[in-house]
């Protein structure tokens, strides 16, 4: 039977250290972190790692990060971890940045799907530390939701596609961040973006370490290609319709762009997932309804409102989407890689 906690108004410890326990023990677990919400199992555990793969319908070639709460867990799940490497971590743990690290021998093959390397990330919501501290065990968690859905960033966003298939939900609010984690791998001198978030090129160039973009973070892959990580490979974020993305750095081209879109498809319904500052310009379209991001000022707002509205996107029975973008800058470039996906790499932009 499934549990759920209410940490809301603060952590339950007697709570936690059932969940722990159970946890330690092979149960899998719906937690929150700072950027979105995970299902976490015992690292150390092949069945209980397995249940997570099986309960996201994840492909088995799709590698987990492990979450730690102290450095003596990562010298367990880590080894040879260069300068560069440390640098990051005192800079920016317990924070949303994974770093890809040579793998050591104590977790199961399954959570790396066999490579030599491991995702490792310290969290910084309390509730994800408190869970992995009193659990004493590295804790395997993606992202929780079901594989190519939106991430939860709330839990009634995903309660009822993970349900029947975890034992706890622990409910700790709305995600801060509401973006998975900046994922990187260090190369000598170079830090090499694999997914961009809250840690963003900017953050990392000023601890004085170069920053380098994989080339697919706004093209897909080819299905013979071979990529740095491998959920660059996987379709990811989708609503279920068909969706655009219209850009343009001038504010009226794009509007022009997004009308000649709503003009051409009069007969279908369309929503436009879009900023505060254009909520109102559509209103004349009676075939339209738009879907208020946030201040297109305010990246922080939008980063934590993206998938929701992306799920809310599928309950208006729409037969086309539109959403507008940002410039490619701080945290808007994690933004605009997320939305990019979302709309299957099918991008305007004027
Ligand atoms: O913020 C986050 O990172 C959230 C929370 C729960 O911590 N987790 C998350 O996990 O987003 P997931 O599984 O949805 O995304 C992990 C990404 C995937 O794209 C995966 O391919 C990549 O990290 N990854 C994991 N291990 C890797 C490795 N050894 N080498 C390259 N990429 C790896
Ligand atoms: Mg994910």
């Amino acid at each position: 039977m499934i549990e759920l906690i209410n940490c809301n108004q603060g952590i339950n410890q007697d709570k936690m250290t059932t969940v722990a326990n159970s946890i330690r023990n092979g149960a899998v677990v719906v937690f929150p972190t700072e950027t979105v919400y995970g299902i976490g199992a015992n690292a150390l555990n092949d069945e209980a790692v397995k249940k997570i793969f099986v309960a996201k319908n994840r492909p088995m070639d799709n590698p987990l990060i492990v979450h730690i709460s102290n450095n003596d867990m990562l010298e367990e799940v880590a080894c040879s971890i260069s300068n560069n490497e440390k640098l990051l971590m005192k800079n920016f743990w317990p924070g949303p940045l994974t770093i890809i690290l040579p793998k050591g021998k104590v977790i199961s093959n399954l959570v790396s799907c066999g490579l030599d390397t491991i995702g490792v990330r310290m969290p910084s919501n309390e509730i994800a530390l408190a869970l992995i501290e009193a659990s004493k065990v590295p804790i395997a968690a993606p992202s929780a939701n079901v594989s190519g859905r939106p991430s939860g960033t709330a839990v009634s966003d995903i309660a009822f596609e993970l349900q029947d298939k975890v034992d706890y939900i622990i409910d700790g609010g709305m995600t801060n961040i509401g973006l998975e984690s900046t994922v990187v791998k260090v190369v000598d001198d170079t830090v090499k973006i694999l997914r961009p978030g809250a840690i963003t090129p900017e953050n990392i160039t000023s601890i004085g370490l170069n920053v380098e973009l994989d080339s697919h973070l706004f093209s897909e892959a080819r299905k013979d290609e071979k990529v740095e990580s491998p959920g660059m490979k996987h379709r990811h974020y989708a609503p279920n319709i068909t969706t655009i993305m219209v850009y343009s750095n001038n504010d009226e081209k794009e509007y022009h762009g997004i009308c000649k879109i709503i003009e051409e498809n009069t007969n279908q319904k369309i929503g436009i997932m879009g900023f505060d500052e254009n909520k109102n310009k559509y209103n004349n379209y009676p075939n339209v309804t738009f879907l208020n991001i946030g201040p297109k000022e305010n990246l922080e707002i939008i980063a934590k409102n993206i998938f929701t509205m992306l799920r809310k996107l599928d309950q208006y029975h729409l037969d086309l989407s539109i959403v507008e973008g940002v410039e490619k800058k701080g945290l808007g470039l994690a933004i605009m890689n997320r939305l990019t996906r979302a709309c299957g790499y099918h991008v305007i932009e004027l």
